[in-house]
């Protein structure tokens, strides 16, 4: 008993890695499109975890990039414009986080490419 339960661990600590790279890779193909390499490095480096399905209840209830595909266009237009405008504020990501993790914070380069690729994906037209 106690050796199946161990030898279901040893699986699954493996699995629970996977599981996280695919979610970096957003790869996983919904409706709306996945985000851009040069966005998803931003994001990955300074957004995740806080704003995956991993994250905090009320971070991944109000953006969420695990989900991102499954957005609609509008509604991702929508967080696009909102991640920017937080960007341009300093108000993301959050002062402890940015107090304990200076590295995490966007550099203005960052930011310019957020800004372009929120006006970009504004300029998409929804699907018949
Ligand atoms: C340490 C955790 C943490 C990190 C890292 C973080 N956030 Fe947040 N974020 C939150 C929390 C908590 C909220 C909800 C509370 C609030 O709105 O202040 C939030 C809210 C937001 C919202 C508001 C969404 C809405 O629809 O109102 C946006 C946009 C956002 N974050 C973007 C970002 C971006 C972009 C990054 C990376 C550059 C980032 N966040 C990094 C914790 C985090």
């Amino acid at each position: 008993m106690l050796r199946s339960l161990l030898l279901a661990l040893i699986f699954m600590i493996p699995g629970m890695f996977l599981l996280n790279f695919s979610v970096l890779g957003q790869e996983t193909s919904g409706e709306s499109p996945a985000l851009p390499e040069n966005v998803n490095i931003i994001v990955a480096f300074s957004c995740v975890p806080c704003h995956t399905s991993k994250g905090g209840l009320l971070s991944r209830a109000k953006l969420n990039f695990t989900d991102w595909t499954e957005y609609s266009l509008s509604k991702q237009k929508e967080k696009a414009q909102k991640m920017y405008s937080e960007l341009k504020k300093g108000a993301m990501p959050p002062k402890t986080a940015r107090e304990n993790r200076p590295e995490i914070i966007p550099t203005a380069d960052q930011v310019a490419i957020i800004k372009k690729w929120a006006e970009a994906l504004g300029t998409l037209s929804d699907k018949p």
